[in-house]
């Protein structure tokens, strides 16, 4: 009986390779597998065998009619079956197959990425736990000075390090600044830093961890025009040729003088409305590279002058015109329903 199964297989096999249509394998499928098919037929003489028979006969079997359906339902001509043309009906909607795309957020890194490169800006990338006298210290913030609490900064609870300080997860990009200048060594610098950022916050604007993208230029004879250039070109590229940007005086450690960056509002286009109330929307700060942070970096003041700027990202992609999300959250929820409308 062996002998018989392993023939039948092999015949079985043979035809199904040769056969040309899907009506012809329906038919190899009822000669081998049908109710009063040749494997059926076997199955009967299964009664007349001993029990140690029965067993080894049995395996053989089973594999056998599964290597005739697993034959026939791989072949080729079975899946043309349902196509016959009474079958196909054109009114029906198509299947749409998803695509996927990238995270609305890292695409508005790419974007910025190309704005700063097209200007001669490297993108660089620094450690986002780093050591405190990256984050505050060498951005001339003394010892327990207290604007180190405006950045709410998560500690790793690990042992302090001399002249390192304690370790965190970076609050702001502006701890680049130091590690490019270290890098670099003699300037010209041209970076722009996009990394994560963590901060102790969560609320309806703001996510423990964001990003940010800091710029920093540090040659002979930069000027605040540089500053202001700059940030025009971004604005106008990022957001539009009709927006503008400013300058509006404000306090930071890191830089002398130090600005907030607005740009003009592009409903009201800078003349006032519900909601930017006075034509201008904040973008984030700026300003010229205080000398003791160039000296932190082994950077001459006296031959060197600088400007930085860091933005959040979140923040400019929601600026952008036609973007509005009412909770930040949202962005970090991997809800498919929110992320597909992008
Ligand atoms: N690091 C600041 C923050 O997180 C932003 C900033 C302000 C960066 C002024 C700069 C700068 O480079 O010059 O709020």
């Amino acid at each position: 009986m062996h002998q018989k199964l392993q023939n039948l297989k092999n015949e079985a096999l043979a035809q199904i390779i040769s056969a040309q249509s899907a009506e012809e394998l329906e038919q190899i499928r009822i000669q081998y597998l049908g109710k009063s098919g040749q494997l059926n037929d076997i199955a009967r003489l299964f009664k007349d065998l001993s029990p140690a028979e029965k067993s080894s006969v049995g395996l053989l079997f089973n594999d056998v009619k599964s290597a005739i359906s697993d034959a026939l339902s791989s072949s080729k001509l079975s899946s043309l079956k349902s196509s016959s043309p009474a079958d196909f009906d054109p009114s029906l909607p198509g299947v749409k197959i998803a695509l996927g795309h990238l995270h609305p957020i890292t695409n508005a890194i790419e974007e910025i990425s190309s704005v700063f490169e097209k200007i001669g800006f490297s993108r660089v990338r620094y450690p986002e736990v780093d050591w405190d006298w990256y984050a505050f210290e060498s951005l001339n913030f003394p010892d327990n000075h207290p604007a180190r609490d405006d950045w709410e900064t998560f500690f790793v609870d690990t042992p302090a390090r001399p002249h390192l300080g304690r370790m965190l997860l970076t609050p702001h990009t502006s701890n680049g600044q130091v590690r490019e200048m270290e890098r670099v060594k003699t300037p010209p610098i041209r970076m722009v830093n996009i990394a994560k950022c963590y901060r102790r916050q969560v609320d309806v604007s703001h996510t423990p961890m964001f990003h940010q993208f800091e710029g920093l230029v540090v040659d002979r004879g930069i000027t605040v025009a540089n500053l202001k250039g700059t940030t025009d070109y971004f604005v106008k590229t990022f957001f539009g040729p009709n927006r503008k940007s400013r300058l509006r005086p404000y306090h930071f450690q890191f830089t002398e003088p130090s600005f907030e960056v607005d740009i003009s509002c592009g409903i009201c286009n800078g003349h006032g409305c519900k909601l930017c109330k006075e034509g201008w929307l904040e973008l984030g700060g700026a300003g010229m590279v205080h000398p003791n942070v160039l000296k932190a970096g082994k950077i001459d003041p006296s031959e060197y002058t600088g400007f930085a700027f860091g933005w959040g990202v979140e923040r400019t992609y929601m600026m952008k015109s036609g973007t509005k999300i009412d909770d930040i959250r949202l962005l970090y929820s991997n809800d498919i329903r929110f992320l597909t409308q992008f």
